[in-house]
């Protein structure tokens, strides 16, 4: 399929991702960002689906990546991000100022964490919330999103 009449969707993640394959394993896995990137692009590809990713650990770039986002013709967003999750208004303002659908995933269950993990400034705002699944949340978010703009 000729990649430029794909749909694009932009994954985004958040705060400490970067480290994700060395950071508390036990929670978060061994797989590497990069090996979670590539396999969700080639998941994507099979799709139609135009794959982005980001990550930053600094949160006025992602605000300012979600600003970009519709001249980039991004249709959607997958977001994990991160402890952001639990802090970030400007964030969740800069989803609502886009108006482009978006998924939330968190690879733990956050429910099952401290309490100051139950609470997401982007959840009540979110097209869906894939909590708890492992790495395997983000290939359910892709599809979720997939279907989310395809049925627009
Ligand atoms: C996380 C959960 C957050 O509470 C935490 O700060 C993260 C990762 C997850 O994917 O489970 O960095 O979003």
């Amino acid at each position: 399929m000729n990649q430029d009449n794909c749909k694009k969707i932009l994954l985004i993640n958040g705060v400490n991702l970067n480290l994700l394959g060395m950071r508390e394993p036990e929670i978060y896995g061994h797989t590497t960002l990069k090996m979670l990137e590539t396999n969700l692009i080639e998941k994507a590809k099979g799709l139609g689906i135009v794959l982005h990713t980001m990550q930053s650990n600094r949160e006025y770039e992602i605000v300012e990546t979600i600003h970009q986002a519709k001249a980039q013709g991004i249709e959607g967003f997958i977001i994990n991000p991160g402890a952001f999750t639990h802090t970030s208004i400007a964030i969740r303002d800069a989803f609502l100022g886009v108006d482009i659908p978006f998924v939330e995933i968190h690879i733990s269950n956050v429910y099952q964490r401290e309490s100051f993990r139950h609470t997401s400034y982007f959840s009540d705002i979110a097209n869906g919330v894939i909590v708890g699944c492992g790495l395997y949340g983000y290939e359910l978010a892709l599809l979720n999103i997939t279907n989310i703009i395809s049925n627009k």
